[in-house]
């Protein structure tokens, strides 16, 4: 059954200031337009031990206890924790596996399960991260490196809800750790693929450059350094160009989720990907001053490459 979310566009404020749009028109003002703050975040896995500022943390919390109902309608709940500079050591019991080293917190989320609760929790989770950024603190998504059980009884999941990922908080370090370094190498966080292979047009084998698009190409290339699981970037979108409309596709690592559930009990992190890539895109639609809508119904664009899955369509308004 055809499904249509109608999203309220948010064009860019006046000044120097900027708002995150939602599903449900709850707009943020951020200091720093959406392009700036998706260029500056990384994954921060070293923090320093100065705490988050009081007023940082409310409006952190505040923006946490606001967050909207993802494209698909589900609404993830989240829950701040942090410790003052003192009781740090608290966080340790949680368990990062070594991965993260001195964060003032984590942001937890706790999700019901529904058919697209995955992307919804990828698209509503970014959004904190994107805040957060935008408030001068570092953030790193752990879809993998957390204890699940200690998480998961710090913000009460219930039995029908999930824990697919949580997101460490605080001030960034000076210098990362080597072990930092190696791992980012490892992962080849600082590369991305080109547009060649991420961005199509009317079908997987018409190719889509930057020229081609104009004012499209800027909610592109923020899909385009978006983070996600393992560095693998799933996504891959196709342009309509009679209805300019952007098709939203899944394209699976092989193999990837059956080894992550398999042996570390994972969620499926791709989908989360595939939720994080639609805001990005609509984030940067909406600071740029275009509205338009998601829509689900999967167009007819010819055999689709294997492993790959429509997901979402973003439907500009004329
Ligand atoms: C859904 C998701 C899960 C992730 N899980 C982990 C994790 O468990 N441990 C970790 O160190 N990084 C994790 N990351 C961070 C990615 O490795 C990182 O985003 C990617 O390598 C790109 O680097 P960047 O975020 O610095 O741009 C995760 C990212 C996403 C989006």
């Amino acid at each position: 059954m055809k499904k249509i979310v109608t999203l309220l566009g948010s064009p860019r404020a006046n000044g120097n200031s900027s708002a995150i749009g939602s599903v449900h028109g709850h707009l943020m003002k951020t200091k720093k337009p959406i392009t700036d703050i998706t260029r500056k975040r990384h994954s921060c896995r070293t923090y320093s031990t100065r705490p988050v500022e009081k007023d940082l943390k409310e409006r952190l919390e505040q923006f946490l206890s606001d967050s909207p109902a993802g494209p698909f309608g589900s609404r993830p709940r989240f829950k701040l924790i942090t410790t003052t500079g003192e009781d740090r050591d608290a966080l340790k019991d949680l368990g990062t596996y070594g991965f993260i080293k001195d964060p003032a917190g984590y942001i937890l989320s706790a999700v019901k399960q529904s058919p697209r609760d995955l992307e919804d929790f990828g698209y509503t989770m970014e959004r904190n991260i994107l805040y957060a950024t935008d408030l001068g603190l570092g953030t790193c998504w752990l879809g993998g490196s957390f204890t699940r059980s200690t998480f998961a009884e710090k913000i009460r999941a219930s039995n029908d809800e999930t824990l697919p990922a949580v997101a460490s908080v605080g001030h960034m370090a000076p210098k990362m750790r080597i072990m930092e370094k190696a791992l980012r190498w490892g992962a080849g966080a600082e590369n991305r693929k080109p547009w060649k292979d991420l961005f199509f047009n009317n079908g997987f084998n018409g190719p889509l450059s930057p020229e081609d698009i104009g004012k499209w190409a800027e909610p592109l290339e923020m899909v385009r350094i978006a983070p996600s699981a393992s560095n693998r970037q799933p996504w891959r979108i196709v342009r309509e160009s009679a209805t300019m409309r952007f098709h939203f596709y899944l394209q699976r690592t092989k193999g990837y989720q059956t080894r992550n559930k398999m042996l570390f009990g994972m969620a499926d992190l791709q989908r989360v990907d595939m939720g994080i890539a639609m805001c990005h895109f609509e984030m940067t639609c909406n600071d740029s001053g275009i509205s338009g809508k998601w829509s689900f119904d999967e167009p007819d664009i010819g055999t689709l490459p294997e492993l790959t899955a429509y997901v979402a369509s973003w439907q500009p308004s004329l």
